[in-house]
C-alpha cells in the first residue's frame, strides 16, 4: 500500500516535472524566437550601418554565461532544461561532458574557454542548437559544415585565436557557415580573421555581424556588405570598434593601413555621375578603381574611360574622386580643362595618347602636375616640351611621363636644354628615346650640337676676323707713325696728316 502510494507520488512528481519542463522549453523557445524577431525590425537598410545604437544588445546576444557561473564539479552542466554551459574543457572532455548533458531538448550551448584542436561543426550533437557559443578559448581550426537546414540563429565564436586559414580553409575549401540560412547573429570578434564571411551575404536575410577585433579584414569586403542593398542586410555590432585593412598598393609604396569601417564611404552614384560627364554624347564609362584615403575618408576612387569617342576637347564634369582618365584616340587639341575644370582635382593618371595636342603649357601650376603618377601624351603633336611646367616633379621617384612619337621642333635650344633634361630624368621618362625631331632629324637624345647650333659658331668665327682686322689696323698705325718720324728726322717736315694736327701740350716733349 505504502509502496504503491510512493510510486504514485513519484509518477505524479515525474508528470509534474515533465509538464513543468515542457512549459519551460516552450517559453524558452519563444524567447529565443522572439529574441531574433525583435531585433529584425531594426534592420531597415544597410546604406549606412549606423543603426547599431538602436539595437538592444541584450536581444542580439547568444546564450552566454559568465565565468562565475562555471560548474564546479563537472565540466558541463544543464543550467535549465534547454541550456548547457561548459567551462575549461579540451576536446575529449567536451565530447564526454556533452554526451551526458546535451539532450534532445537542448537548444542553447555555451562553452567557455574550450581548448580544441579541431572543431567539427557537422557533429550531430550541434544539430538541434539554435544558439551556439564557444568563446574565450583556443580553437585550432573549424572544420566541416553545419548541416543543411541547421537551425542555428546565433553563433558566437568570439575570442578563440581563429584565423581565416583555420576556419574552413585552406584545403579542402569548406565554408562552415554555408548552410546557416537561419543565422541572424554571428559574433566572430576578437579573432584573427583575414577573410570576411561573405558566404553569409548570399541569401536575402538580415544579419548582425560582430567582426570587431579582427584588424586585417579587407575593407573592400566590408564595402561589398555595405553596398548589398537588397541581397542581404548586414548590421555591424560594435560598429565603432570594427576596423578593416586598406591595401594601399598604390604604384610605388606598399603599406597596410587599418581604418575604422566608419571611414568607408559607399558610393552608389558612380554610374549616375558618369552620365553627367560633358559632352554628353561622349558616353564615357566609369568604374570604381580602388579604395584610397582621400581627404580623410576611405573612398572608392573612380577610373573614367573616354577613349575613342571622337572628342575634340577634354571631357568635363567628371565623377567625384576621378583619379584615372583615359582619353586616348580622340582629336583633342588642348589640355586647358585640366586646369579649369574642378573635377580634375584628384586626377593622377591621365592618358591622352593619339590626340592632336600641341603643348603642355596649359598644365602649368595645376594640381595634376603636383600629383600625377602617369601622364602619357604619346603620339600627339607637341612642338616643344615646356620642361619648366614639370619642374621638380621628377625629384621624387614614381611619376612617369610618356612622350614617344611626338615630332617636336628641334633647334640649338633643344640640344642645349631638352636633351640634357631628358637624360637627367630618364627614369621618369621611360620612352625618352622615342621623342623625335620633326623633318626626319631623328630622336632628340641623338641630336648633335653641330646639326642645330649654327648661329653661335658663326659668331665666334667673326670674332677672329674682327681680332685679325684690329691687329692689321694696329700694325698699319705703328708703321705710319714710324714712317712719319723717319721723314721728320731726315727731311725735317711732317707728312700729311700729322702736319695738319693742332699742337698738343705734350708736343714740347718731342722737341
Ligand atoms: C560572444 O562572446 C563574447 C565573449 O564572451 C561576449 O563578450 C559577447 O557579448 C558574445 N556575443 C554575443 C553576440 O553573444
Ligand atoms: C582554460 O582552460 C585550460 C584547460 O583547458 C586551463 O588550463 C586555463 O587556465 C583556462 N583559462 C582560464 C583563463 O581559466
Ligand atoms: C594563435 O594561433 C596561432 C596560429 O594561428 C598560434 O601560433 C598561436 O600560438 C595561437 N595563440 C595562442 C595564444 O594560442
Ligand atoms: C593575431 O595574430 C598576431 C600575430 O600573428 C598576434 O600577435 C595576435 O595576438 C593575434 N591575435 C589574437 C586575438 O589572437
Ligand atoms: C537601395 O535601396 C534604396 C531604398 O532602400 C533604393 O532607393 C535604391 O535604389 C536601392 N539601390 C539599388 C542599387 O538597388
Ligand atoms: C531586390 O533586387 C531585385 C533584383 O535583383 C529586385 O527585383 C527587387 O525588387 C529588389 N527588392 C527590393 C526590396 O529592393
Ligand atoms: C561612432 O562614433 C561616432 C563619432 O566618432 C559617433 O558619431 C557615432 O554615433 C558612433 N556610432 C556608434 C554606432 O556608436
Ligand atoms: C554601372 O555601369 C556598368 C557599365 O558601365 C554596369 O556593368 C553596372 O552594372 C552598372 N551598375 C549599376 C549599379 O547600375
Ligand atoms: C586607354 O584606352 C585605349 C583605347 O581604348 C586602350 O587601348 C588602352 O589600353 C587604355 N589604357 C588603359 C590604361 O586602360
Ligand atoms: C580625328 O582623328 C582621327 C585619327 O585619330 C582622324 O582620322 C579624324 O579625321 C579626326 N577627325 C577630326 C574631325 O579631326
Amino acid at each position: 500500500m505504502s509502496n504503491s502510494a510512493a510510486s504514485l507520488v513519484a509518477i505524479w512528481c515525474l508528470v509534474a516535472l515533465i509538464t513543468f519542463n515542457t512549459g519551460l522549453i516552450e517559453t524558452r523557445m519563444e524567447e529565443v524566437d522572439s529574441k531574433y524577431k525583435s531585433v529584425e525590425p531594426h534592420l531597415t537598410s544597410t546604406e549606412k550601418p549606423k543603426l547599431e545604437p538602436h539595437v538592444d544588445l541584450k536581444m542580439g546576444k547568444c546564450f552566454h554565461m559568465s565565468r562565475e557561473h562555471c560548474p564546479t564539479e563537472t565540466k558541463c552542466k544543464r543550467v535549465d532544461p534547454v541550456s548547457v554551459f561548459c567551462c575549461d574543457v579540451d576536446s575529449t572532455r567536451l565530447k564526454e561532458a556533452l554526451a551526458i548533458t546535451v539532450t534532445q531538448n537542448t537548444v542553447n550551448l555555451h562553452v567557455l574557454n574550450a581548448t580544441i584542436e579541431e572543431l567539427d561543426v557537422s557533429q550531430s550533437i550541434f544539430r538541434r542548437l539554435t544558439s551556439m557559443a564557444l568563446t574565450d578559448g583556443n580553437i585550432g581550426r573549424i572544420v566541416g559544415q553545419f548541416p543543411k537546414y541547421s537551425s542555428i540563429a546565433c553563433l558566437n565564436i568570439s575570442n578563440n585565436n581563429l584565423s581565416s586559414a583555420t576556419v574552413g580553409g585552406p584545403q579542402p575549401v569548406q565554408r562552415p557557415f554555408a548552410y546557416l540560412f537561419t543565422l541572424s547573429v554571428l559574433d566572430a570578434s576578437a579573432n584573427n580573421l583575414t577573410e570576411f564571411p561573405l558566404s553569409l551575404m548570399q541569401s536575402n536575410r538580415k544579419i548582425f555581424l560582430d567582426l570587431s577585433g579582427n584588424n586585417y579584414l579587407p575593407c573592400k569586403h566590408f564595402l561589398i556588405a555595405m553596398e548589398a542593398n537588397n541581397s542581404s542586410l548586414v548590421t555591424f555590432l560594435n560598429y565603432n570598434r570594427t576596423f578593416c585593412a586598406l591595401d594601399l598598393l598604390f604604384n610605388w609604396f606598399t603599406e597596410l593601413q587599418i581604418v575604422p569601417i566608419d571611414h568607408l564611404r559607399v558610393q552608389k552614384e558612380v554610374n549616375a555621375s558618369c552620365l553627367k560627364i560633358r559632352p554628353a554624347e561622349s558616353r564615357c564609362s566609369c568604374a570604381p578603381d580602388r579604395l584610397e584615403l582621400l581627404d580623410g575618408a576611405v573612398t572608392n576612387v573612380v577610373a573614367v574611360d573616354c577613349s575613342r569617342r571622337h572628342l575634340q576637347q577634354m571631357p568635363t564634369n567628371l565623377p567625384p574622386n576621378t583619379v584615372k582618365l583615359n582619353v586616348s584616340y580622340n582629336n583633342i587639341t588642348s589640355l586647358q580643362a585640366v586646369s579649369d575644370d574642378p573635377s580634375y582635382e584628384h586626377l593622377r593618371n591621365l592618358l591622352v595618347d593619339h590626340n592632336d595636342i600641341t603643348s603642355i603649357v596649359d598644365l602649368e601650376g595645376t594640381k595634376f602636375i603636383d600629383n600625377f603618377m602617369v601622364f602619357s601624351i604619346t603620339n600627339n603633336k607637341l612642338k616643344t616640351i615646356h620642361t619648366y611646367v614639370l619642374s621638380n616633379r621628377f625629384d621624387t621617384t614614381g611619376p612617369s611621363f610618356l612622350i614617344a612619337n611626338n615630332y617636336i621642333h628641334c633647334d640649338c635650344n633643344t640640344e642645349k636644354v631638352l636633351k640634357p633634361w631628358l637624360l637627367e630624368n630618364l627614369k621618369s621618362i621611360p620612352d625618352y628615346k622615342s621623342l623625335e625631331c620633326e623633318d626626319n632629324m631623328g630622336p632628340v637624345v641623338d641630336l648633335k650640337e653641330f646639326q642645330v647650333c649654327h648661329t653661335p659658331r658663326d659668331w665666334t668665327d667673326y670674332i677672329y676676323y674682327i681680332i685679325g682686322l684690329e691687329v692689321l689696323v694696329l700694325v698699319l698705325l705703328i708703321s705710319k707713325v714710324s714712317y712719319d718720324y723717319w721723314v721728320f728726322k731726315t727731311a725735317g717736315y711732317l707728312p700729311w696728316p700729322a702736319n695738319k694736327m693742332p699742337r698738343l701740350p705734350c708736343d714740347w716733349l718731342c722737341e
